[in-house]
């Protein structure tokens, strides 16, 4: 059993995703994503490292081989207690960044030791996301159209009223094809279901569910987050090709299995921060200001408590990056 985590790790988290986001955006709508990626997984890297906790990487950039900084198995942080689950995206929406489009965001969930869904080896999940109203009353296995009328009852909405976000993408045409049938509103995203989660659980946007196959890290992501705001989610794993076909059948996976969010992150001890890197629904994106200035806003959440806050912070780039320890 690990000590159970005293302090607010998600205040000193938000450090983390700011500096991931003010140096990821100096790459907006260069087309360089390889290079908008390395620099915000080196900005994370550095400022967990000064976080007193033992953090071990669950969901990351990958494989140790394959991804230099924060993959999975890495441990991070001061080495400290406490121990902890680390969950990170260092820019979901990578392709959004590297094309200026809205709703690109760092992310970083931290649970205690062991409570994550570690890297599964199916790398998509089929999804359903809702706010705290409507938590409870939806089910993935049930026909689109029952979720909506739940939702809509939950909400005080007519169909006609509901949004949905959708990752479009061809996979989704029949569901997209049923939201439509049952007069309901569709908000196509081309990237960054996190955000689209967090968004369908917010009070404070125009979205009320989300519904369609994503990332499976990202549905742990988003599980932490979730949790803090109180909202619902399920996933299914989602076999994408014949060689995660061959997966589920030798490792007899159940892909009929369905993960609620104390399966993505058990406990009730997570923490969460995400920070815009361009302009969104959700969050603000970085604006820099002359003289090395930069301007972010952040969403700060834990699960205990349930506090959410909104950060909106000022900073000096060059000062910034000084007091990271790779930087001396
Ligand atoms: P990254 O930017 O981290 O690569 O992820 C973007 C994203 O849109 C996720 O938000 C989503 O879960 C996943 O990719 C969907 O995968 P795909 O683009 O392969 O459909």
């Amino acid at each position: 059993m690990t000590e159970p985590i005293d302090r607010n790790l998600a205040l000193e988290l938000v450090r983390v995703t700011e500096a991931a986001a003010v140096q990821a955006a100096r790459w907006m709508g260069r087309g360089e994503k390889i290079n908008s990626d390395q620099a915000a997984v080196d900005a994370m890297r550095s400022v967990l490292n000064t976080i007193a906790m033992s953090g071990l990487v669950v969901i990351g950039e990958g494989e140790k081989d394959e991804a230099p900084m924060l993959y999975v198995g890495e441990v991070l942080g001061t080495g400290d207690s406490p121990q902890v689950d680390i969950a990170v995206d260092p820019i979901d929406g990578t392709s959004l960044l590297s094309n200026g489009m809205p709703n690109s965001v760092a992310v970083i969930g931290v649970a205690e030791r062991g409570t994550m869904l570690s890297s599964p080896d199916i790398m998509y999940m089929d999804k359903i996301a809702v706010g705290e109203k409507a938590a409870g009353r939806v089910h993935i296995d049930r026909p689109v159209v029952e979720n909506l009328r739940a939702v809509g009852e939950a909400l005080g909405k007519a169909m006609d009223d509901i949004t949905v976000v959708v990752l479009q993408r061809d996979r989704h045409a029949d569901l997209i094809a049923e939201i439509r049938a049952a007069g309901s509103r569709i908000k196509l995203i081309t990237d960054g279901d996190v955000a689209g989660a967090i968004m369908a659980a917010s009070d404070d946007t125009s979205v009320d569910l989300m519904l369609g196959i994503g990332g499976a890290p990202e549905a742990v992501i988003a599980a932490c987050a979730l949790k803090c705001l109180g909202g619902d989610m399920q996933a299914k794993l989602w076999p994408r090709n014949d060689q995660e076909r061959e997966t589920v059948r030798i490792k007899q996976i159940d892909t009929s299995r369905v993960y609620g969010l104390n399966d993505l992150v058990s406990g009730d001890n997570c923490f969460f921060a995400a920070t815009g890197i361009t302009d969104g629904e959700l969050l603000r994106g970085v604006h820099y200001l002359g003289g090395g200035g930069a301007t972010t806003e952040s969403l700060v959440m834990r699960s205990r408590t349930g506090t959410v806050r909104r950060i909106q912070a000022t900073h000096r780039v060059d000062k910034m990056s000084r007091m990271w320890p790779a930087n001396g």
